[in-house]
């Protein structure tokens, strides 16, 4: 009996382990995506990401497009841009390639402020949204 129950949460504990270890690499991405404020604008439903409005500080938006564009859903980003682009676009240094109902062609609202390091790992992954 006892050996039956162990046999089911076997798999249980696993699964929380790699769930919540340090060595999961997407939950570290997911955690730079948040720390970096994106969800003030950005959601990633596929993810389980939700958007946080709200919150003052931090207003950081470059006003230098004049026109308002929604910052969408990053479910499927990948779909559309590469890691290199993500990672030019995320630091302000190139325009948004248009895409479907996207046709913005200015920069990013915001620069990344974090390390170089970081907008790889969280560009590649953005990236493999598709
Ligand atoms: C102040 C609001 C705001 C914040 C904060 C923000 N973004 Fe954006 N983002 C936008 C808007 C608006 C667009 C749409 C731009 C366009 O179409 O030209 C966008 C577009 C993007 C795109 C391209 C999406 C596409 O389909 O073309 C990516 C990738 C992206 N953002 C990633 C991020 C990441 C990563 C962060 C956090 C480091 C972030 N954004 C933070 C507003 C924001």
């Amino acid at each position: 009996m006892s050996q039956i129950k162990s046999f089911l949460l076997l798999p249980l504990f696993l699964g929380l382990f790699l769930l919540g270890g340090p060595s999961n690499v997407s939950a570290q991405q997911k955690e730079i995506f948040v720390d970096s404020k994106c969800t003030k604008c950005h959601s990633i439903t596929a993810a389980g990401i939700e958007k946080k409005k709200g919150g003052s500080e931090d207003e950081d938006e470059d006003a230098d497009d004049g026109e308002k564009t929604e910052p969408p859903d990053l479910s499927h980003v990948g779909k559309d841009h590469d890691a290199a682009f993500i990672e030019a676009f995320l630091k302000k240094k190139a325009n948004h390639v248009p895409h479907g109902d996207a046709k913005s062609t200015a920069k990013h609202k915001v620069k990344f402020k974090g390390s170089d390091e970081d907008l790889v790992k969280l560009s590649a992954w953005l990236a493999a949204m598709k």
